[in-house]
């Protein structure tokens, strides 16, 4: 009688835990969708899309006027400028390197590029990397602009064209299974006026950014980011550092782009330095003191326009995660933190509580106050001579990059058609991307090197989870 009592209120007592964790697991989102934790990447901006549009896809916070707001920015930065003077979609060049945002981040990702299936500048497809250029004491050369401009209007000369060539190396994991890298070698030519010299030019060619996560990003608990940068782990040569950048006289923590070398979207950089779309901010034409320009032009995209593109930017969802609680995703997560990979790809930050404000001062409280997981520290880490530039922004070297993050990168395949990695694109796949890892991340590539092949694809089973 008394064991079997016993035996019941085990029963009972072992439901009743059982029962509480899957109370504890499963929550509601704001959709009213039912989730577990780990699937919401980033809180109330969380959605669950994964097709071609999941990084292109609004927060549920978007609604009503917000909703009109997000679609006229998402219509401003997927339409193609032209050459004419209106202030709607003209103003394009005279030469640039894009047509419009989304001729580089095409659905808000990344663009193929001609550089993988042309060899350089497309003739008549479109590389959408960026190529800065400067000489070796920082000054832009007189007749070319910030970055290379591979496209001209009918009427004017590209600056230049970019070539590439890579030269393939082939390498064998200590298991016997093989791989390779190919590391790309750089080239200017077709220079529309004189040719610089190689002594006389530095530069660095870049891959757009998948555009996930870009309000929660700027939105982050800046203490959070100068906590992670106070810790270093010397057993594994890891330290992350800060950007400190100064735009406007004003010196904030960088966090977007390659180098986090800027402190907000870049929007009107992106207008006028990517596609020669002047702005009140950069009232100057990006072509300035060439010789094949007059110097006759106007502000050429209106300050409400951009923040319609900005709203647009901050406003994104983020992709929910996928198979959470697969054995496998589950088991690639430890093998993730196994090989250290989350000392830089920090798995989960916060957002500060009272949200941010839009380049126009628009207050957007939705972002404030969330537990998000992008992987990434928004830190420098160096890594490595082989991933180097020689191009140092602000206090990042040239073997020094922004983390990046990887919320959504196990959709780039279905969103953008292509597993293209790293600053340059180089990488070609998952094994490729984390195989250059060198410098600060050098214990990682030799946790991932040392795995049996099944535990690699178990990684990046995991990778492709989120
Ligand atoms: C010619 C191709 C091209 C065009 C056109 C272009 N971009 Fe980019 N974009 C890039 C590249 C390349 C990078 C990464 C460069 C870097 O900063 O290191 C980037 C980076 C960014 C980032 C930083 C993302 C992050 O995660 O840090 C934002 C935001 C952005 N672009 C927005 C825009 C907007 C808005 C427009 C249109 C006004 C635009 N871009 C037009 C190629 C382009
Ligand atoms: C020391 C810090 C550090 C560690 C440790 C680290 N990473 Fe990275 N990771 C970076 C940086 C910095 C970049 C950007 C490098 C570049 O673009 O050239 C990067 C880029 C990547 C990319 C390419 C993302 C993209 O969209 O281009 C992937 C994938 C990646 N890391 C996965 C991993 C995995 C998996 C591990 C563990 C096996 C790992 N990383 C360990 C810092 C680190």
């Amino acid at each position: 009688m008394n064991k079997l009592l016993l035996l019941l209120s085990i029963i009972f007592s072992v439901s009743l835990i059982s029962c509480e964790k899957t109370e504890n697991e499963i929550i509601y989102t704001p959709g009213g969708r039912v989730a577990y934790p780990e699937e919401l990447s980033a809180g109330n901006s969380t959605v669950f899309v994964t097709s071609s549009t999941a990084y292109d896809t609004p927060a549920n916070w978007v609604t009503n006027d917000l909703a009109s707001w997000f679609l006229e920015g998402d219509a401003l930065y997927d339409n193609p400028r032209v050459s004419d003077g209106n202030l709607v979609n003209g103003g394009l060049g005279p030469v640039y390197a894009g047509y419009s945002c989304a001729s580089c981040h095409n659905d808000a990702g990344r663009t193929v590029s001609t550089l993988f299936t042309d060899g350089g500048t497309g003739k008549y497809g479109f590389s959408s990397f960026l190529t800065f250029m400067r000489t070796p004491n920082g000054q832009y050369h007189r007749e070319y602009g910030r970055v290379l401009h591979d496209q001209a209007v009918y009427g004017s000369e590209p600056e230049g064209k970019l070539r590439v060539n890579y030269t393939e190396q082939n390498y064998t994991f200590p298991d016997g299974e093989t791989y390779s890298l190919i590391t790309p070698h750089y080239e200017i030519y077709d220079w529309y006026a004189d040719s610089i010299p190689a002594e006389q030019l530095e530069i660095s060619v870049r891959t757009p950014l998948r555009h996930v996560g870009m309000g929660l990003m700027l939105a982050i608990d800046k203490n959070e980011i100068k906590q992670l940068a106070s810790i270093q782990y010397p057993e594994y040569g890891i330290s992350g550092e800060i950007n400190w950048v100064t735009e406007r006289n004003v010196k904030s923590i960088g966090l977007s782009g390659h180098k986090a070398q800027h402190s907000d979207l870049t929007v009107e950089l992106g207008f006028l330095s990517d596609m020669g779309v002047t702005n009140s901010r950069f009232p100057h034409e990006v072509s300035e003191g060439q010789s094949q320009v007059d110097g006759d032009y106007d502000i050429q995209i209106t300050t409400e326009d951009m923040a319609a593109v900005d709203f647009y930017l901050h406003s994104l969802g983020v992709p929910a995660r996928r198979a959470v609680t697969n054995a496998t995703v589950i088991a690639g997560k430890e093998l993730f933190y196994k090989a250290k990979c989350h000392l830089c790809h920090t798995p989960t930050l916060h957002t500060q509580p009272e949200g941010v404000n839009l380049l126009d001062g628009t207050h957007i409280p939705w972002l404030g106050g969330q537990t998000i997981h992008p992987y990434s520290d928004y830190l420098l880490h160096d890594m490595g001579p082989e991933l180097g530039d020689d191009f140092s922004q602000f206090n990042a070297s040239g073997d020094e990059w922004r983390t990046t993050p990887l919320w959504g990168v196990g959709l780039q395949e279905v969103v953008n058609g292509h597993s293209h990695f790293l600053h340059d694109g180089r990488a070609r796949d998952f094994t490729e991307a984390i195989m250059w890892h060198g410098g600060e991340g050098d214990v990682s590539r030799q946790a991932f090197a040392n795995m049996s092949s099944e535990e690699r694809e178990t990684l990046i089973m995991f990778l492709r989870s989120l």
